[in-house]
């Protein structure tokens, strides 16, 4: 056996420097040109290189929709998105959806409906309806609860939400009479007309 004297440490090599990439990406309008690391989340970026934390990260796995921005106009998931998969992109930040004090007309119809308590997943679920709204796919109040089924809210603000989405995507209708109803559906203890559940609707 060969005494310990005979091994010698050999010299480590020196870490490898992380790989960074320069990107460039417009958010909210202004152009950015960045450096970031290959596996920078895009939701990362946007909150810690660029301030923008309006933008909120809730699970950070995908399956809660906080986190939702839009990309060249399509609803993305920043949690799940790496920063250079967006490089030449357009990115929008709920920050983006005013115009000066000009709110965003499902802005508006979120506040005129109420349609959150905590405000934690707002940001998403306006991200996400504006997304929702482009696609052209919502034709019905059941079409946008599918639709924005990505987008959880922990405060169970669920009716209020679609309704508001409903008044922007559809239009102002027959959709305020489904509040009730939908309210009754997801049992919450008293829908609009003052029942309790388990009491049929007036
Ligand atoms: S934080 Fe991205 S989906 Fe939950
Ligand atoms: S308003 Fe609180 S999580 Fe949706």
């Amino acid at each position: 056996m060969l005494p310990r004297s005979a091994f010698r440490r050999l010299p480590m090599p020196p870490p490898a420097p992380p790989s960074r990439h320069a990107i460039r990406l417009r958010v909210n309008g202004t152009p950015h040109e960045l450096e970031v690391e290959s596996w920078t989340a895009l939701l990362d970026l946007l909150r810690d290189h660029l301030d923008l934390t309006g933008t909120k990260k809730g699970c950070d796995h995908g399956q809660c929709g906080a986190c939702t921005v839009l990309v060249d106009g399509v609803r993305v998931l920043s949690c799940l998105s790496l920063a250079v998969m967006h490089d030449g992109r357009e990115v929008t930040t709920v920050e983006g959806l005013a115009h000066g004090d000009q709110l965003h007309p499902l802005q508006e119809a979120f506040m005129q409906h109420d349609a959150f308590q905590c405000g934690y997943c707002t940001p998403g679920q306006l991200c996400s309806a504006v997304g929702l709204a482009s696609e052209g796919h919502a034709k019905s109040l059941d079409d946008v609860r599918e639709l924005m089924s990505g987008n959880l809210c922990r405060c169970g603000a669920y009716a209020q939400i679609a309704q508001a989405v409903a008044q922007v995507v559809l239009g102002p209708g027959p959709h305020a009479s489904e509040v009730a109803r939908s309210a009754w559906i997801a049992g919450t203890t008293v829908n609009a007309r003052g029942a309790r559940a388990g009491e049929e609707p007036a």
